[in-house]
Formats: structure tokens, sequence, C-alpha cells
């Protein structure tokens, strides 16, 4: 009887050992890195492409990269989701130093798809657009080459982002990992299907799952429909003056989603922030005024095939 305590304690000791070293193998060594591919490759940046490059980067790009202060994709503190740690979006303006002037189209497209940089940095809570359409992607790269307010150089610079050991960790075991650079050309949705337009829009092109799911560390981002709760709400965020805000459940679960709300509450919603009580949604969730009408519609029937959960979330209104 002895001899097995005994034998349970080294065991023990020898398990607690194994993951303090892990845990500070973690901390020190921090977010993993990766080998990134070369990719040659040069985009024209034809009107229609800058034009549509426009209208996705003000959907996408400009909530993280806008400073309101600046006016420009200058960067900004991320502190809405703070479980990340103390992260900054970059400058992505055309200045060569401070911004992104230097970088090719190949290592623009390789970090829009994967997340990981021309040095190799695997940046957890960049877009990882692995699944966009290449003409979608081109054209976000044509947009960032325009002559664009948003996007001339400018200097502004921000400290390097310091990620919290959860970040460090969900990295580290693949949880969250770079998206994957795809081998074949990726075609645009068929926009006569509803269905598969509005599942394009909301999961691989806006990402609107990745806020309205449960956890922003519980998605998938290369198989979005495994996130955990998706689109079931609840995940935790923070407004810009630091209080707590969870995304809202938008499944069609009528007691806690949004199951009885018609497709034209529905586009009022997503484009103009205004739900069916008259109450105006509250930052982060910024009306997306560039969706088309037949756009907003498109989700709205892809989101009526998406499994309904039944979780009511504490809005605090
Ligand atoms: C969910 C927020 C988010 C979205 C959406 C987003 N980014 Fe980022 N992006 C970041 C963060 C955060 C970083 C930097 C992280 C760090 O350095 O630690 C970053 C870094 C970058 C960088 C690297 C810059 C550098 O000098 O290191 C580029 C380029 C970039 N983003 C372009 C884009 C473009 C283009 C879009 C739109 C298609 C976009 N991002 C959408 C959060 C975001
Ligand atoms: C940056 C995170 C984020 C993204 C991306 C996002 N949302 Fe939201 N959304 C929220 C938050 C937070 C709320 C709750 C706002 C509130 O309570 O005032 C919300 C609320 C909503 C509501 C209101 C539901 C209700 O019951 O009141 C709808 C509808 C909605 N979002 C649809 C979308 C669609 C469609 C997309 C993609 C085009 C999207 N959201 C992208 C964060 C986000």
């Amino acid at each position: 009887m002895k001899k097995a305590f005994r034998y349970l304690l080294l065991i023990v000791s020898v398990l607690v050992v194994a993951i303090c070293g892990f845990a500070s193998f973690v901390a020190v060594r921090g977010i993993p890195k990766y080998k990134p591919q070369n990719v040659s490759l040069a985009i024209s940046a034809t009107p229609v492409r800058i034009a549509k490059g426009q209208k996705l980067a003000s959907m996408l790009c400009s909530s993280c990269h806008l400073d309101p202060k600046t006016g420009k994709f200058t960067g900004r503190q991320m502190a809405e989701a703070p479980q990340f740690g103390t992260v900054y979006s970059r400058n992505i303006t055309q200045d060569p130093v401070h911004g992104i002037g230097k970088w090719t189209d190949g290592q623009l497209v390789y970090l829009l798809r994967t997340g990981i940089k021309p040095d190799g940095t695997f940046l957890p809570v960049m877009a990882k657009l692995s699944h966009m359409s290449d003409e979608d992607i081109n054209s976000i790269i044509a947009f960032l080459h325009s002559d664009h307010p948003w996007i001339q150089a400018d200097t502004t610079q921000h400290p390097a982002s310091e990620y919290s050991f959860l970040a460090k960790f969900i990295t580290t075991i693949g949880a969250v990992k770079p998206g994957e650079f795809p081998t074949n050309v990726i075609a645009g949705p068929d926009t006569t299907d509803k269905v598969q337009w509005g599942r394009y829009i909301a999961l691989n092109q806006v990402e609107c799952y990745s806020c309205h799911s449960k956890d922003f560390t519980k998605n998938d981002y290369s198989v979005p429909e495994k996130s955990a709760g998706f689109f079931g709400g609840g995940n935790k965020m923070m407004d810009p003056a630091g209080h707590e805000i969870y995304t809202a459940n938008i499944t069609s679960d009528k007691e806690t989603g949004i199951g009885n709300w018609s497709e034209s509450d529905f586009v009022k919603a997503v484009k103009y922030g205004q739900v069916p009580s008259g109450r105006h949604l509250r930052i982060p969730m910024a009306p997306y005024a560039n969706l088309s009408d037949n756009e907003a519609r498109a989700i709205y029937a892809y989101l009526k095939t998406v499994p309904k959960i039944n979780n009511k979330v504490d809005r605090k209104l």
C-alpha cells in the first residue's frame, strides 16, 4: 500500500514538473513561427478591383485597422478582445517604413490567406482569409495600392503586441493556427444560389461567425461550422468604453435567436444597426452599410439553414 502511494506521488510529481515545464516553454517561446512560402504574383489594379477591394476593406479591414483619430488604416489597440493580450493592429498605409509600402503582392496574399508575415511571425488576431475567392483577395490588394485616403502614407507607429498566455497556449497546441494557403484557384460563390452566396459572405468574406459564435479562442477558422456555438452568440467582447458586451445569438431559434425576425428586419439591423424594437446596435457591431440589400438578404437565407442554438445571451440591455 505504502509502495503504491510512493509510486503515485512520483507520477504526480513528474506530471507537475512536466506541466510547469510546458507552461514556461509556452510563456517564454511565445507564438510559434512558421516558414512562409514565396508567392510570386503581380496584381493589376483595375478600377473594378479597386472598387470591390474598397467595399471589402470597409467591411473587414476597417473594423480592426481604421483609427478614427487619423482617419486612416494606421492601426489601433485591439481593446475589444483583451483575452489575446495587449495587441495592436498595424499601420497598413503605404508608408514604406511604418506601413506596408515595401511589401510585395505575393507577401500580402500570403499574409491575408494564412496570417503569416514574411519574417515567419504568425498573427493570431489578424483575419485569415483562406477560403476567400482569388478575385476578392486580389481586389483587396488592388485597393491597398490605390489613392484612397485610408491608406495614404502615414508614420504612425505602435508598440509591439504583448500576447497573453492564453494566446500563446492556443497557438502552441494548434487550436488557432495559420490558414491554409490554397493550392487551387478559388472561384467566387454562385450568386444565383442565395444560400451559397450568403454562406460565402458570412463565413469567408466578412466573417460574421467569428464574432457571433461562442468564443474567439474556440473558433475553427479552417472549417467555420465546427466553431463552438456556431452563430449562437455569447462571445464576450469589450466596447470602446471598456464595458463588457456579448454578441447576439443570430441563429433562427425563436426564443433566444432571431427566429421571429423578417427578412427586412434583418436587412435593417445589419445595414443600419437598427433592430425591430427601435434600439440601435452597439459597437463592435458596426453597421454594414456597404452590403447591398441582396447580399444582406442572402446572409439571412443562409442563416435560416444554420442549426438553431437555444442560448440566451445576457445582452445587458
Ligand atoms: C480581427 C481584426 C483584424 C482584421 C479584420 C484585419 N486585421 Fe490585419 N492585423 C490585425 C492585427 C491585430 C495585426 C497585427 C498583430 C501584431 O502585430 O501583433 C494585423 C496585421 C496586419 C498586417 C501586417 C502589418 C505589419 O507590418 O506587420 C497587414 C498587412 C494586415 N494586417 C492587413 C489587413 C488587411 C488588408 C485586412 C482586411 C482584408 C485586415 N488586415 C483585416 C487585425 C486585423
Ligand atoms: C466585430 C464583431 C462582430 C462582427 C464581425 C459581426 N457582429 Fe453582429 N453583433 C456583434 C455584437 C457585439 C452584437 C450585439 C450588439 C448589441 O447588443 O448592441 C451584434 C449584433 C448583431 C445583430 C442583432 C441581433 C439582435 O438580436 O439584436 C445582428 C442581426 C447581427 N449582429 C448580424 C451580423 C452579421 C450578419 C454580421 C456579418 C455581416 C455580423 N453581425 C458581424 C458583433 C459582431
